[in-house]
């Protein structure tokens, strides 16, 4: 494993680069510094992992790289290769399907967008509802579901697209400890097949570790990277790592830098809920 203190170097073929980028909100008066001069590259087919503090910035920065919100300052590039295929898609932590159309329905809500014909879009979808594990449940509706299963539907919608970037906001993180880590060799599995690029942000170090090619460690805010690891895991993995001793040693290695960080955090949430 390899820790570096100032993760900024950017190779050449990196599918996404995100250069000094900082983002602040004003709100009521209120100047929030969510992310300051953040450096990041994610190499094509790579899976990075964010893990850092509640309130750091780590949706801010995956919502900037989606396009959905403008960096105050700073750049983002994000190389397109396959025109024909899909750039990114993101799956966010909440449930964020369509109460009124089927699971097919909603797992083809972005080929629909396409333009791709129905009945091109439904055998993509139906194959896709096979391999989340949703088999048998094609024309059900959302709130028959529990809720890894509609994250299974969150999940399937976004690889429908196959697309070249996947970005991901603590998508497991309303499951139960149980489907959590089913949904988790899932996304082994799946993303080991793919090899698309994914971004990951998670509060588990653990699925992190699982999951990822490297881990990036964010600071208390204003958001800023900390240190970054590399994970020494081959692929395909086999998710009995998870018991190695390898394994527990990168957790406490990473654990004792974030510790920090979520106690700062901590504090400042405190600071601002005390009377002045
Ligand atoms: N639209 C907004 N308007 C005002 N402030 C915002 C907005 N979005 C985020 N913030 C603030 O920016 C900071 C970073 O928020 P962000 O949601 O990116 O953190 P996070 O690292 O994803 O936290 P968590 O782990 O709790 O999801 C927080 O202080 C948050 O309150
Ligand atoms: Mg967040």
């Amino acid at each position: 494993m390899s820790l570096t203190s100032h993760p900024t170097g950017t190779p050449a073929d990196a599918k996404v680069t995100v250069r000094a980028v900082s983002r602040t909100f004003h709100r009521g008066g209120s100047t929030t510094v969510a992310l300051e001069a953040a450096n990041l590259h994610i190499g094509r087919g790579e899976f990075v992992s964010l893990v850092g503090p509640s309130g750091c910035g780590k949706s801010t920065l995956l919502r900037m790289i989606a396009g959905l919100l403008r960096p105050s300052s700073g750049e983002i590039d994000i190389h397109h290769d396959d025109t024909s295929r899909s750039l990114c898609s993101v799956v966010f932590q909440e449930y964020s399907i369509f109460p009124w159309r089927t699971v097919t329905a909603n797992v083809r809500l972005g080929l629909d967008a396409a333009g791709i014909p129905r009945k091109v879009g439904n055998a993509r979808a139906a194959d896709w509802i096979e391999r989340v594990g949703l088999t048998g449940f094609a024309k059900a509706y959302p709130a028959t579901l529990s809720g890894g299963m509609k994250q299974r539907v969150a999940l399937a919608r976004a690889l429908v697209m196959e697309p070249e970037l996947l970005l991901m906001d603590e998508p497991f993180a309303a499951l139960d400890a149980q489907l959590r880590k089913v949904l988790q060799d899932e996304l082994v599995a799946i993303y080991e097949t793919l090899g698309n690029s994914v971004l990951f942000v998670t509060h588990s170090i653990e699925e992190a570790i699982l999951l990822s090619d490297r881990i990036v460690v964010m600071s208390a805010r204003p958001g800023r990277f900390k240190a970054e690891f590399t994970v020494p895991f081959e692929r395909p993995r086999d998710v009995a790592i998870r018991s190695s001793a390898e394994f527990g040693a990168l957790e406490e290695e990473i654990w004792a830098l974030l510790r920090d960080e979520v106690l700062a955090a901590a504090a400042d949430e405190s600071m601002a809920g005390a009377p002045a």
